[in-house]
């Protein structure tokens, strides 16, 4: 682990905080071959500026993934800009809007940044508490947004039943407000079966209720910096203005190696080590959890990077001071207080993304020990 960082005691660092691949599970050589053959290909749509929709042949390509016209598509320089361009687009200031508890951090921030009146809701093994949601609905509350992450949420991991789907939608079309499907994980599942989006269960190019967001950040690397929305039309062409007048285009040249990756040879191969390699780091945690600290719970995810861990409340757990703790012991993990308003500090997330298995013991015995020092 040549440059990475180290401790006081030099011992290299275990990072659980980063949502990001490690090194050796993203297809470099691949992503070299793609480049080159899309520049081989088309030189002119390459280096030109292109269009703000996207590099056209990419943005058909998606829309035949999700089975509607290429209108209703748009693709960015990585999803969080579409957030981005979808928050500018529908959240004024003191707009109610839903969002699991906990969630994603920087869509915490986004929101807030935008003034948004923030209504978070429990967030279950299963996913958002829909019944909470309608409690909401009931008590006057009219979201111009609920945003929800369906798939191995970020930061906890789980998943939103296929019921709980239904209901949403359900909710969505009596109080007419927008799904926000945020799903970068989706296609990095390994186990269990896959439920369809609610884009789909929404009717897919007739769904009014669904702007759907993923991205190219999990399945070929954050680097290249893809992702794109999917959505009503007439939406998708009030942000195609937003971002012609933001950046003219995204970047072609990232744009045009994606396509030509996910068409080829290698990425079928290249998907299964990913998933692989998330799948063995994520039994080898759990294993660790389980001997190290047998009082946390936590639930095992079926894809995604993330894992969200709970120490027995009431027990003064101070999840500021275990980070302090286990940073001195060269392990990083992020609180559970980041992902929540208020709230969290007998929690924290663990991403295994980017730990190798064989750091994955170590990096929770050290945690351990700092959970042990900063009670103590
Ligand atoms: C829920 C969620 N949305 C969006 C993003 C942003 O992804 P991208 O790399 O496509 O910008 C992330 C990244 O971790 C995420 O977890």
């Amino acid at each position: 682990m040549s440059g990475s960082p180290t401790t006081r005691a030099q011992v290299p660092t275990i990072s659980f905080a980063r949502g990001a691949p490690s090194t050796d599970i993203v297809d470099v050589e691949g992503l070299k071959q793609a480049a080159v053959t899309a520049f081989d290909n088309d030189p002119a749509g390459l280096t030109g500026y292109g269009t703000a929709v996207g590099y056209v042949p990419l943005r058909s390509w998606i829309a035949e993934q999700h089975g509607v016209p290429t209108d209703h598509v748009l693709v960015t320089n990585g999803s969080m800009q579409a957030d981005a361009f979808l928050f500018d687009e529908l959240v004024r200031p003191g707009a109610a809007v839903i969002t699991e508890r906990p969630t994603y951090d920087r869509t915490l921030l986004g929101l807030k940044a935008r003034g948004a009146d923030l209504h978070l809701v429990t967030l279950e093994e299963d996913g958002l508490d829909v019944e909470e949601v309608a409690a909401l609905l009931r008590d006057g509350v009219r979201p111009t947004l609920a945003h929800v992450i369906p798939n191995f949420q970020n930061p906890a991991g789980y998943t939103l039943s296929l019921a709980k789907r239904r209901r949403l939608l359900e909710l969505a079309h009596s109080h007419d407000f927008v799904v926000f499907e945020d799903d970068p994980y989706v296609d990095v599942r390994f186990s269990g079966e896959p439920l369809p989006r609610m884009l789909e269960l929404d009717g897919g190019a007739d769904s009014a209720h669904v702007v759907y967001a993923s991205s190219f950040s999990k399945t070929v690397c954050p680097g290249i910096r893809v992702g794109y929305l999917v959505g009503p039309p007439a939406i998708i062409e009030r942000i195609r203005v937003r971002a012609t007048n933001t950046y003219i285009a995204p970047n072609m040249v990232a744009q045009g190696t994606v396509y030509e990756y996910v068409r080829g040879p290698r990425f079928p191969g290249a998907l299964e080590r990913v998933k692989n390699a998330l799948a063995e780091r994520v039994g080898l945690l759990d294993a660790a959890l389980r001997e190290h600290l047998p009082q946390a719970t936590f639930r095992r995810p079926e894809g995604g990077y993330f894992l969200w861990v709970s120490l027995p409340e009431g027990e003064g757990h101070d999840v500021a001071r275990i980070a302090a703790e286990a940073a001195a012991r060269g392990v990083v993990i992020v609180p559970g207080t980041d992902f929540l308003l208020e709230g969290g500090e007998n929690a924290f997330r663990l991403a295994y993304s980017g730990v190798q298995a064989e750091d994955v013991d170590e990096g929770v015995r050290r945690l351990a020990a700092a959970i042990a020092a900063a009670r103590g």
